[in-house]
């Protein structure tokens, strides 16, 4: 399906759900109401797929105020079924009423917005039997059902990342424990209009498969852009919100250039090739594109210890990905250092504020970490213990 808009216009959409009320009509006049409203429309038929809905196709009927015009859209739900149209069905089971701005901020901004909407499920005018075999109430039945999936849709968000990689089968919870650390760190950056990178689609090179863990970040992120790089074309797992890359991560010129056209990033997710060469190359080149309060992830970091992937019996090897960690260890207190005056702080050092340590995954804070260190009358080569009183 062709997108109704590019990532660029669709992350300005999703700012513009940050303005107060009227202000960003202009720049919504601008984008179209009608690209908008599909827009909109379509990010909410994505999120029904994760809802439990209706047991038979059931529609609800969107009417959406703009000026003054009314922009109406059907959406259609049911078992395997989420699917949006222009159109009116004055007979729709369900309709929801709501301002298209109002319905901007309810899909994409934080906190509640059900004050500016009105639902309606559709009432019989007849006298009608009282048990649940009667098909006018079965079918209003239906009708509330799917009006909750929608609701649920525009105003719940997805905020367990572990249910969110079993329902996409992301193997960051079952064949790895990763979700539970994630959404530790993911958490307080859930509600912000985040930029992730995730080196490895999955899938190696059919260009359809893969993807799965691509899915969780975008759902969890809500108001999120989520990008996807590989050593093999993925276009087929593009999405809203979800663009593939195809590069090689071991490519140190390639992923500078990438960065500077993509960049910055909120989160780095490396999940690719695992060569402990790589890991490298791929920190030192897009360490510098994360933005300050960022988060650096290196996932399935037991290649170290492993020869064949470029790891090393040797726990100290500074080459291996997990040898280069503890360098980082060492790094965040280069204030506290005795150093040659010809080894000044390097950028790593200075940037890099806190390292998580877990089993097979490491998380690396972006910051600055140039604090002062201990003050410099505080003895550094002598034992401290010469300066107490005797006892
Ligand atoms: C483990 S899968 C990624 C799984 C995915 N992140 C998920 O959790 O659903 C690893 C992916 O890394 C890709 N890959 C391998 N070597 C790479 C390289 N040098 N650069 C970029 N991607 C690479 C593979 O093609 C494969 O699709």
């Amino acid at each position: 399906m062709e997108p109704v808009m590019d990532d660029h216009r669709l992350a300005e959409l999703i700012s513009l759900s940050d303005r107060p009320p009227g202000e960003a009509d202009a720049a919504l006049t601008e984008l179209g109401p009608a690209r908008v409203a599909e827009a909109l429309l379509r990010e909410i038929a994505a999120r029904t797929r994760l809802l439990p809905g209706p047991a038979e196709k059931t529609t609800v009927q969107f009417d959406l105020g703009w000026a003054d015009q009314r922009l109406r859209y059907l959406l259609t739900l049911g078992p395997d079924t989420h699917e949006v149209a222009p159109g009116h069905d004055p007979l729709a089971p369900a309709t929801y009423q709501q301002d298209l701005p109002e319905l901007l901020r309810a899909v994409f901004s934080p906190g509640r917005h059900d004050a500016t909407r009105a639902l309606l499920v559709r009432d019989s005018d007849e006298p009608h039997g009282l048990s649940l075999d009667d098909p006018w109430l079965r079918q209003r039945r239906l009708a509330v059902l799917a009006a909750h999936q929608a609701t649920q849709a525009i105003e719940g968000r997805f905020t367990d990342l572990t249910s969110l990689a079993v329902r996409f089968d992301a193997d960051k919870w079952g064949g790895h424990w990763y979700t539970p650390h994630y959404q530790r760190y993911f958490e307080p950056l859930r509600d912000r209009r985040v930029k992730v990178l995730e080196i490895g689609v999955g899938g190696y090179d059919a260009p359809d498969l893969g993807g799965a863990s691509l899915r969780m970040w975008k759902h969890y992120f809500y108001r999120g852009q989520v990008y996807g790089l590989d050593l093999y074309p993925k276009h087929g797992v593009d999405e809203p919100r979800l663009r593939t890359f195809q590069g090689d991560q071991g490519d140190p010129a390639f992923l500078t250039g990438f960065a500077a056209e993509h960049g910055p990033f909120d989160i780095v997710v490396d999940d690719g090739s695992h060569f402990s060469e790589h890991v490298l190359t791929s920190f030192a080149a897009l360490f510098p594109s994360l933005r300050p309060g960022g988060l650096y992830v290196v996932e399935d970091t037991q290649s170290s210890y492993w020869p064949g992937w470029g790891g090393s019996t040797d726990l100290n090897a500074s080459s291996t990905s997990m040898g280069f960690v503890k360098t980082l260890l060492d790094g965040l207190n280069h204030q506290e250092q005795i150093r040659p005056a010809d080894r000044p702080a390097s950028t790593t050092e200075r940037t890099v504020t806190g390292v998580h340590v877990h089993h097979n995954l490491v998380v690396i804070e972006k910051g600055v970490n140039t604090e002062q260190g201990t003050p410099s009358w505080v003895p550094r080569t002598e034992d401290p213990r010469t300066w107490y009183p005797a006892q």
